[in-house]
């Protein structure tokens, strides 16, 4: 199938799901494949956290977008690429080689300084947009959490926070 029929169909499909589901005006954001995308907060006052749909470009983040779980939990080509990422960010700069604890805290919970970091979508949130004390967004200030292209992706967190869970109790999708 080429690509114009592609865009066609799915063209198609956009007009026909939008006629039987939409009661007006439902200008929710859509992960992709026209699932709804979970409200994403700030770590720092629970305001809205805006992130861009299309940066959920895998099926497995787009799964973590409608749902807040983290389909990379006990993958374990996904938890070794979640270390080397963890390491070439320098989060160990701050939390260890292991997630440890450094001059940043332990990342092993299962008791967090912010409690919600107990679940994926926490945690998520809290990489993505950082903290007020000490947490840059993606672990450095200087990254723009809206450019996927500019440190770490959606899909990319999601394999960090899987290794990251390999060393505690809870795996955050409970
Ligand atoms: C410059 C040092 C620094 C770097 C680099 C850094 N962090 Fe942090 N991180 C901190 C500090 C300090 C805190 C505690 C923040 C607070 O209390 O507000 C923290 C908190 C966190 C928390 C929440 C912990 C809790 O108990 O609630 C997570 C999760 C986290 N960091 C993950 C990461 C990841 C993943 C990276 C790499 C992408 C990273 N950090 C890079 C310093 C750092």
């Amino acid at each position: 199938m080429n690509k114009f029929n592609l865009v066609v169909i799915s063209g198609m499909l956009a007009v026909a799901l939008t006629a039987c589901g939409n009661k007006g005006g439902d200008k929710t954001a859509l992960a992709g494949n026209d699932v709804k995308m979970l409200d994403f907060v700030t770590t720092q006052d629970g305001t809205p956290l805006v992130i861009k749909p299309e940066l959920f470009d895998t099926s497995q983040a787009k799964q973590f977008a409608s749902t807040g779980k983290n389909p990379y939990i006990g993958n374990t080509d996904a938890e070794t690429k979640g270390k080397k990422l963890f390491q070439a960010y320098s989060c160990t700069q701050c939390h260890g080689g292991d997630a440890q604890g450094q001059t940043g805290p332990s990342l092993h919970g299962p008791d967090f300084h912010y409690p919600k970091n107990a679940t994926n979508k926490g945690m998520f949130e809290t990489i993505w947009h950082g903290t007020n004390n000490g947490m840059g967004a993606k672990g450095k200030g200087l990254m723009d959490p809206t450019d996927a292209s500019n440190g770490l992706s959606p899909d990319e967190v999601l394999q960090v926070i899987a290794w990251i869970r390999t060393h505690g109790k809870i795996t955050g999708n409970e």
